[in-house]
């Protein structure tokens, strides 16, 4: 049988053209997508990037369950006038350990990725409860039950359980002292303090809401925004990478 009536079987069949087409295009996806895996600068490891905190992983369920992604992008591009207006282009280390990631497409409001430490906590809390008190023009709609609302993180163990599943390095002692590490991040001068800071560096613990008595779902969002695009120390990594 000659090559060409070889493909004549492919050609005249169409169960075996279609097998064919899957191979070839499987060839072509696999010699794309698997160097990736084993590239080292796919993710590059940055210093500084940690887990988030119980509470903040709370903040951040709030965050997604209230679809604020449907008009906040957190993913700053490496373009001038974004980089002039948000700071440092974000980097994929910065997003490790989200799941599902957040970087979005749609900026009715601006780009989140480095509002952290940007306002005070009261700011957010005017913010969140009548945007319009401190943004005359704004578009952005009023959560006011944030801030009336207790959290519910009885549960939040469960949820560092299904992270550390998926790959994020939660310990055996983080999930454990998940519940009491949002008591002690929710409240200021805590004895426990340092413990927590010792599981998670940097972590700013204090009273996010206003309201000492209780921890709201406002206390939770509040440690979630303010930490976002605070974790990189930008000038020691644009030294270390020799970005001028
Ligand atoms: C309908 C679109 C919309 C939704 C939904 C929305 N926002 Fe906004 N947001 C805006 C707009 C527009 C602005 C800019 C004006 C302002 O500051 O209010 C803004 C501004 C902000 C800012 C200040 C950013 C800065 O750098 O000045 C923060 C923080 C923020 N939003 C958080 C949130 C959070 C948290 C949620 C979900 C609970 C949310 N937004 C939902 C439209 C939205």
């Amino acid at each position: 049988m000659s090559v060409w009536a070889r493909h004549a079987v492919l050609e005249k069949n169409s169960i075996f053209l279609v097998i064919g087409i899957l191979i070839v295009i499987a060839i072509g996806g696999l010699v794309e997508i698997v160097p990736l895996f084993y590239l080292k600068s796919t993710i590059e490891k940055v210093d500084g990037v940690r887990p988030y905190t119980p509470l903040e992983l709370a903040g951040r369920n709030i965050y997604v369950r209230e679809g604020c992604y449907n008009c906040h992008s957190q993913m700053i591009r490496p373009l001038r006038d974004e980089v002039e207006r948000y700071g440092h282009y974000s980097l994929a280390a910065e997003s490790m350990y989200d799941r599902p990631f957040q970087w979005g497409s749609k900026r009715t409001g601006p780009d989140l990725a480095r509002v952290g430490g940007k306002y005070s906590d009261e700011w957010h809390r005017d913010h969140l409860r009548a945007p319009k008190s401190v943004v005359p023009g704004t578009v952005m709609p009023a959560y006011p039950w944030l801030e009336q609302t207790e959290l519910a993180y009885a549960r939040i163990a469960d949820d560092l359980k299904v992270h550390a599943a998926l790959g994020v390095p939660y310990t055996g002692e983080m999930i454990e002292n998940a519940a009491a590490d949002v008591r002690v991040q929710a409240t200021t001068d805590h004895p426990d303090a340092e413990s927590l800071a010792k599981r998670y560096s940097k972590a700013q613990a204090r009273d996010f809401d206003g309201d000492p008595r209780r921890i709201t779902e406002a206390d939770a969002l509040i440690a979630y925004l303010q930490l976002l695009g605070t974790q990189v120390n930008f000038k020691l990594y644009d030294d270390k990478a020799n970005i001028r």
